[in-house]
């Protein structure tokens, strides 16, 4: 029977499972421009509603990964591996994790994103590096990684261009959120780049893609189970995002905080995760022989500026001024830095993420429109942390901004985004749960 469009919504529409033939076919003539927009629409609609098995999703991942090129990595001397997050406020970790996984002997072909509402991006951090190029070819970018050990570089036209047709269209047309789409929307991003292992932090949280542990669960066996189907290895961590990630959110605060955690300081839970992911990407990739020993290893290269050094190789590799290692100043500066007092005294109870990444993109952080441009000075710094304990009129944060007006007016909104409370507080829980492969 010839393939037609209809009947293949059809049978999605009515429970049916395609098989692998429906869907290759389908996603080709999408990605050639032969099947329309609006039947494309009707299918993902369909998927949103009826679901597909792993089978399915693992066919349409596939099909989508080789809509365009793949990168690959054949005959390397070092095992590759990448992490990927779902995003959330003030994750900075892959700029710590690819460097320290590749100064522990890995490859790290990591293909990174923008930021996506209030979510911060990994890319708009590293271009907050005057000069950093993320647009590098295919071979520029095999190159850094053959000499330096790491890349981070973004999503070029030729990767996956099924997904970004497709993204767009869900994004306008209310089927975003489904776990097969979703699923093969990440992974074929992620599984054209090549890399052997897989690490996922699937977020989790008000300030997160995945609102509830039973959705973030989902989404993570989801991934690890399409990674595993495509023979790759693959691990996943399901991570708090009610808080935000460190002490910073925004672009170059966040590539301070990350610089400083590559020379063995930062804050406790941007050192911890860091550690946690780059340690699944070395014991699956058979680097260590356990999570124990990884975790003593990885903290050393930490510690002795082993990972910190990968890090300026990188950054000199792709175009960036190295200067911003040793003094930040050599960063974007904000024309005002504006604090944000305690109204009173008492411990810190909880710094409400999805706040924090509303006023982060109201001070010019992100983006309100994908045609907006980003102030990579803009966010907020010296962040209190649950668990601390304040005294009235001290600083609660600091709102970095173009001008004072910008920062003055926002200052109502920070004082919501810290709670604090004469209650004892309990120690937050960064791990929720852990998803082996
Ligand atoms: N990120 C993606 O790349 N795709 C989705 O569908 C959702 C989040």
């Amino acid at each position: 029977m010839n393939f037609v469009p209809q009947w293949v919504i059809e049978k999605k529409r009515d429970g049916g499972a395609l098989d692998e033939a429906e869907v290759r076919a389908f996603i080709g003539g999408f990605t050639s421009g032969a099947i329309p927009d609006y039947q494309m629409s009707a299918l993902a609609m369909a998927v949103y509603f009826r679901g597909m098995t792993q089978q399915e999703t693992a066919v349409l991942t596939d099909a989508m990964m080789r809509s365009g090129d793949l990168v690959t990595f054949d005959a390397w001397p070092r095992p590759t591996a990448d992490k990927h997050s779902t995003g959330g406020i003030g994750d900075k970790l892959s700029l710590m994790i690819a460097p320290l996984a590749a100064s522990a002997g890995l490859a790290v072909p990591m293909i990174s994103g923008r930021g996506l509402g209030i979510t911060g991006g990994t890319l708009d951090k590293l271009e907050a590096i005057p000069g950093y190029d993320t647009r590098l070819s295919v071979e520029a970018f095999k190159r850094v990684i053959a000499e330096v050990g790491c890349s981070i570089i973004g999503q070029t036209d030729r990767l996956a261009p099924a997904d970004k047709k497709l993204y767009a269209l869900r994004d306008v047309t209310g089927t975003v959120p489904s776990i097969p789409l979703i699923t093969a929307s990440i992974m074929s991003k992620k599984l054209a780049e090549g890399a052997e292992t897989l690490v996922l932090d699937v977020k989790c949280g008000p300030a997160a893609f995945m609102r509830t542990l039973d959705d973030a669960r989902a989404l993570a066996q989801s991934l690890i189970r399409v990674g595993q189907a495509l023979g790759r290895k693959m691990g996943a961590l399901i991570t708090d995002m009610d808080q935000p990630l460190g002490r910073t959110a925004g672009n170059a605060v966040e590539v301070i905080e990350a610089i400083e955690t590559l020379k063995g300081g930062g804050p406790a839970d941007t050192r911890s995760l860091t550690l946690e992911l780059t340690a699944r990407m070395t014991v699956l990739s058979g680097v260590y022989a356990d999570l124990e020993t990884a975790r003593r290893e990885l903290s050393r290269r930490l510690d002795d500026g082993r990972a910190l050094e990968v890090f300026r190789r990188m950054v000199a590799a792709q175009g960036g001024d190295v200067r911003v290692i040793d003094d930040a100043r050599a960063l974007p500066q904000p024309g005002a830095a504006f604090e944000i007092p305690a109204p009173r005294s008492g411990t810190v109870a909880f710094v409400d993420a999805r706040q924090i990444g509303r006023i982060v993109l109201q001070l010019g952080g992100g983006r309100k429109a994908t045609s907006d441009v980003i102030d990579p000075a803009a966010g907020v710094d010296r962040l209190v942390q649950a668990g601390e304990a304040v005294e009235k009129g001290q600083p609660l944060l600091r709102l970095l901004a173009k001008d004072a007006a910008l920062a003055e007016s926002l200052a109502a909104a920070a004082v919501t985004a810290v709670s604090i409370t004469s209650e004892p507080v309990q120690p937050r829980r960064l791990i929720l749960e852990r998803v082996e492969g």
